[in-house]
């Protein structure tokens, strides 16, 4: 059995972003003139009038302060309220592959290694654009990688941590040397912009890390690299986040409405189970390795709520965390699915200090939940 180590990260976010202030003034745009146009219906109470959004409550019930999205002109625009995307034809690169290319050079790089070390490529994501090819294979193809495998995977806002730990389990197997584990996350497309609920969860962005072979990481001394000591998975199945849509839609007898195909949560409920649920698998997790949460130097938590993760961080270390203890990414981000606590590991590792140790840990619909164990060895 070989050790396996994070070796490089990359980030591709997009050009555009969408504040809490542009983003609430079109839904309160699209809110006046759904009521107006049916006025006599609420009238009657045949149709329940929309309430306005406010950013002093996206503040309060979340933390998220601004977004990155594919397109933001079409998420704004009050007669569309979603992205603009081009539709790519099947002899173009597909726009997740497309935005996969930049992070996973970037990894790549901060690794010190060439493309052409790489033996493998996971594509873990909450949605992919098409059901096959894969999508993990396009990106193999448009790196110009011209052995090894590629796959995808999906596990909601788990896939990155299920991601590195199925990256790792081929490492220390010995099955590969090097893979390239990508987390292309188009959320924009998947929320229902004209719902206040949920309006202001999610943005866009793509993650890419090297998982290696930790002796040929530190041979090769070209940055910082984190060994795996362990990861935790762990699922347990709700309802409480869902999204419909799949290739049985066309089919299905009675039809679904476009919200039904679209992500929808009751989110007080997913706080009230996950909180409990993640702490307890953090707490676990770190008992197995003899470590306490005081051992802890940085908590890289997935990125949905600020609350939340003040909450599963007072269960765990028992007391609120700092920003160095538990960096914060989701004000500028929103919730980016499986990318955040990626997010959070490459803005905020490299000023640790060797033998320092971190949790990379995620949550989300499944439910799923992951933690990861690292230690910086070089
Ligand atoms: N602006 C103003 N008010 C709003 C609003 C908005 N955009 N959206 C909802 N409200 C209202 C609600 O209608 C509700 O009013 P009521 O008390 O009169 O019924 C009130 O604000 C509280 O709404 P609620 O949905 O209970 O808020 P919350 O404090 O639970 O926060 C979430 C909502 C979604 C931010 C929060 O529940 C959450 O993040 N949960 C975890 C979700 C998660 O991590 N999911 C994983 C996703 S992958």
């Amino acid at each position: 059995m070989y050790s396996a180590a994070i070796s490089g990260t990359g980030l591709f976010t997009p050009e555009s972003t969408i504040s809490n202030d542009e983003l609430v003034a079109a839904l309160n745009a699209f809110v006046e003139k759904f009521n107006t146009e049916n006025a006599a219906e609420i009238e009657a109470g045949t149709v329940e009038a929309l309430a306005p959004s406010s950013n002093e409550f996206i503040v309060k019930a979340s933390g998220i302060k601004s977004r990155y999205v594919l397109d933001k002109t079409g998420v704004l625009d009050i007669e569309r309220m979603a992205p603009s995307l081009p539709t790519r034809g099947d002899d173009e690169i597909s726009i997740q592959a497309e935005m996969a290319i930049q992070p996973a050079l970037d990894a790549i790089k901060a690794a010190g290694l060439d493309v052409s070390d790489i033996d493998g490529v996971i594509c873990a994501a909450s949605n992919m654009q098409r059901a096959y090819p894969a999508m993990s294979i396009e990106i193999q193809a448009a790196l110009g990688l011209e052995a090894g495998w590629a796959f995808d995977m999906n596990v909601a806002c788990s896939s990155a941590t299920f991601g590195i730990d199925m990256a790792a389990a081929a490492v220390r197997s010995g099955q590969a040397k090097r893979i390239l584990m990508i987390n292309p996350e188009i959320c924009s497309a998947h929320l229902n912009w004209e719902n206040r609920d949920c309006h202001f969860i999610f943005g866009d962005v793509c993650t890419a890390s090297v998982i290696e072979r930790e002796d040929l990481a530190l041979e090769r001394n070209a940055g910082p690299v984190w060994s795996i000591l362990g990861s935790r998975l762990r699922t347990q199945f709700s309802n409480n986040i869902r999204n419909n849509f799949g290739f049985l839609n066309r089919s299905e007898a009675e039809g679904r409405s476009e919200w039904d195909l679209m992500f929808k949560q009751e989110g007080r409920k997913v706080f009230k189970d996950v909180v409990p649920m993640v702490a307890k698998m953090i707490g676990e997790h770190l008992e197995e390795y003899d470590l306490t949460a005081a051992d802890v130097r940085r908590f890289w938590l997935h990125q949905a709520n600020k609350n939340m993760n003040d909450f599963i961080a007072q269960k765990v270390l028992g007391r609120v965390p700092n920003e160095d203890e538990a960096p914060v990414v989701l004000d500028e981000f929103a919730n980016t699915s499986s990318a955040g606590c990626v997010i959070a590991f490459h803005r905020h590792s490299r000023d640790l200090a060797v033998g320092d140790t971190g949790v990379l840990c995620s949550f989300g619909a499944g439910y799923s939940a992951g933690s990861v164990i690292v230690k910086r060895a070089a």
